[in-house]
Formats: C-alpha cells, structure tokens, sequence
C-alpha cells in the first residue's frame, strides 16, 4: 500500500519507489504517453497515424533519427539492411548448438549478445561510426537470427535472406520459406505484420527498455544492451504475456470454455491468478495499440473462418470490462491480449510470439541507448536502497 516514501540519509533525499512507478530517470524526446487519456506519440506523431501511414523501417528511422525519412533516406536505409541481413555461418553454428526444446527468447539474446563477438569492432559507444553501424547490423540481422531459431526448433531448415524483398516480407518468407507455385509472401500477412511491429516499436520506460538504458549507461555496447532488453522483455509480466495470453486462452478451452469460472478464479486473492494481456503500469482508461490490434485481429481471424479462442478472449474482455474487480483498478486490454492470436493464425508456434515482439521493440531500444549516449546529464544507473537488515553484530560465540 505504500508506493512512495522518502527518507533523508547522508547523501540527501533518498525515495522508496517499488518499481520506479513514480521515478523519472532521465529526460526523453522519443515517446509521449498519456496514460489516462491513451495517447501514444513516437517523435510526436499519433500512433494511430503511423499505424495508418507510415511502415516499419519508416518507423525505425523516426525513432532513432528523430524524423521519418525521405524517400532517398528510407531507401538507403533499406538497402543497407538488406546488405546487412545475412549471419555468419558460425553464428548459425552456434544457433544450431542450443538444445532443441530451448525457449527462443533464451537464443535470441545469446545470439544478440554474441554479435558483439562477431563485430568486436563496432562496439565503442564512443564512436559515432560504430553506433551508426551497430545499428543497422542489429535491425538487419534480428529478423534473420529470429526465423533461423523458429526454423531449427520446429525441426526445419533454415531460409537465408532474399535481398531482392523488404523488410518485413523477407522475415516472412525467411520464417515460413518460400510460398509455393513462386507466389510471393501474402502481403495481407505482410502487411499486419509491419503493422503490429510499428505499434509496439517503442513504448517509453517500460521494463525492458529502462534495462537497456541501465545496461548501456555502464558503456556497455549496443549488442550487450538489447541483449539484456530481450531478457527483460522474456518475463511473462512484460513481453512474456502475449505467450500467456494464449495459453491462458488454451487452459480456458482445455476446461470446457468456462470463462465465468476463470474470471472468478483471477478475482479470488488465494489464487494468484492474473487475467494475462489485462492492466497496465500506465494506461488506466484503455491501451491505443490494443484498440488497433484488436481491429486487426478480428480482420485476420475473419480469413479463417470462427476462431475458438478469439470468441473466448472476447467473452473474457466484455465479462471483465464490466465487473467491478477490473472496472475499479483500472484494469483493460493491454497490447498483449490480441497480438498472440494474430500471430497463432500466421503460423508462428506460442513461444516465438515475445521473439516477434522484440523485433518490433529494437527500434525503441536502439533510440533510447542511443538518447542515454548523447545526454549529457546521464550518470551510470545506481539506484539506492533503504536497508532493513541486523544492525552490526558479532559473529557467535565459537564461530
Ligand atoms: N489480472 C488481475 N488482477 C490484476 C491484473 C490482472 N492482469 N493486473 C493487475 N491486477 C490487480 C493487482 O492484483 C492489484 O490488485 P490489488 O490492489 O487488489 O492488490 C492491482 O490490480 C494493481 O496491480 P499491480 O500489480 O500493482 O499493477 P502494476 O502496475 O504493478 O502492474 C502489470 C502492471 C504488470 C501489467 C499488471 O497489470 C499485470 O501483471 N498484468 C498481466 C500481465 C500482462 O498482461 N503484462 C503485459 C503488460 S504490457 C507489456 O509489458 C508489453
């Protein structure tokens, strides 16, 4: 019950703030948030017109360069991720090599954090050179590394990139191979996909995000940073539960469909249970991105027809929206809830539904290490705490 309380020590004010809910840890150009209104604005463009406008690599320009780019800048940046797309043979070894029933998100930033092996020479933050590069090795290759682990694990072999495809449709095509009969990647697929890794590109301080900043703010590289983020962003509190989500939704059906049940059960404090994809940090009215993805989901479901577990997540979302458990804490759809039965109907198995996620996520953590770089008020991060342990003591008699 008590989120903030402060103290005087030696040092000066010192602020009890479990999960930093009300600490700013620096200042940020990148992303607006109004949680009780639901705004969402990268570089002050509304999400919702990005959604509608701009593509992902556009986004990714806007991010980290501040300004969505011309159509010579966009174009050379595309290009330069294509050059850039294909790993090392060693790398996909080293891929290779993990066991098989693996979590993806546990290679994914192993393999992150070991390109900062392969490219030893691009990691000094200190040189504007090597972050422009480390930049675009990382948003080049994340999406190959991605479909490489969603390949081996599901027992098939790896697609290498096509450098005559976009972004977005070469990760398709790399994740899924080549459509059959020469057909080219179903560009509804490839649309949806661009669109869910432009509405989670960045989303200001969440946990992952201020883990990369953490990290970076020791000068660590960009690789070791993003590498953390992608393990913060594992955790099913966070990226982790768009996987929950689903299974949740699976449990559900596995007991005949019982939602009343299930709502119960999360109302009941013994049971620890939480409704995954529902209530956020910031958001306490409703989630921008949720809104859009659930217009998308419904789009893409409707392709295929009635969708079980699409009808059980609606059902839950109206049963919650009006209980008073939920409708007193605020509790509503977050961006998890739907992107996981989107990515279920394209064909991705449960656990590389966060692997997705981060992939829409690098932009936003790639502009933020680079903020921290060019901040001249940054100090390594080193939070306090208030110590509630013996005062000093004498060992036990004999010890
Ligand atoms: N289901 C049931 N009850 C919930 C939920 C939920 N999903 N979320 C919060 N609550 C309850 C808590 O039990 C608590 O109740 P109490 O006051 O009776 O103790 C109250 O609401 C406040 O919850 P906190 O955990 O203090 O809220 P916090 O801001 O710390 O956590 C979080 C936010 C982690 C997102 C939380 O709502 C949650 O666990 N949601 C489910 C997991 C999820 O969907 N995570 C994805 C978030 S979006 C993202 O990271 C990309």
């Amino acid at each position: 019950a008590i989120a903030l309380k402060t103290l005087l020590s030696g040092t000066g004010l010192v602020t009890l703030d479990p999960g930093f809910a009300n600490t700013a840890a620096c200042r940020s150009e990148i992303t607006y948030i109004d949680g009780e209104a639901g705004i969402l604005r990268y570089r002050g463009y509304p999400i919702e017109r990005l959604a509608e406008a701009s593509t992902f690599v556009e986004v990714c320009h806007l991010l980290i360069h501040g300004e969505l780019p011309t159509e010579q800048e966009r174009d050379a940046l595309s290009e330069r991720l294509r050059e850039h797309a294909d790993i090392p043979d060693a790398l996909r070894d080293l891929l290779n090599a993990f066991p098989r029933g693996a979590h993806p998100m546990t290679v994914l930033s192993s393999a992150v954090n070991t390109l900062a092996a392969f490219h030893a020479d691009d990691c000094d933050p200190g040189d504007p050179a090597q972050v422009e590069l480390a930049t675009v090795l990382l948003l080049a290759k994340l999406p190959t590394i991605a479909a490489h682990i969603h390949r081996t694990s599901t027992g098939q072999a790896p697609v290498p990139p096509d450098d005559s495809l976009g972004y977005v449709e070469n990760f398709l095509r790399m994740a899924f191979g080549p459509p059959s009969g020469g057909a080219g990647v179903d560009p509804l697929l490839s649309k949806a996909m661009d669109l869910l890794f432009v509405l989670h590109a960045d989303h200001e301080l969440n946990c992952s995000t201020a883990t990369v900043r953490v990290v970076g703010s020791s000068q660590a590289s960009l690789f070791a940073s993003v590498s953390a983020g992608i393990n913060a962003l594992s955790g099913p509190l966070h990226g982790g539960a768009n996987q929950a989500v689903l299974e949740m939704l699976e449990e559900i059906r596995r007991v005949d469909g019982d939602v009343d049940s299930f709502i119960k059960k999360v109302k009941d404090p013994d049971s620890r249970t939480r409704l995954m994809g529902f209530g956020h940090r910031v958001y306490k009215n409703f989630d921008p991105r949720s809104k859009e993805i659930k217009r998308l989901a419904q789009q893409i479901l409707a392709r295929q027809g009635s969708d079980e577990l699409f009808d059980l997540a609606l059902q839950l979302e109206e049963k919650a929206l009006s209980d008073s458990y939920f409708v007193d804490r605020r509790l509503y759809p977050n961006v998890d809830f739907y992107t996981g039965l989107i990515y279920r109907a394209m064909g991705f198995p449960t656990d590389m539904f966060t692997v997705l996620f981060a992939i829409g996520r690098l932009p936003g953590w790639i502009a933020h290490w680079r903020e921290l770089l060019a901040d001249p008020d940054a100090r390594i991060a080193r939070p306090r705490q208030l110590y509630t342990g013996p005062n000093e003591r004498d060992l036990p008699a004999g010890g």
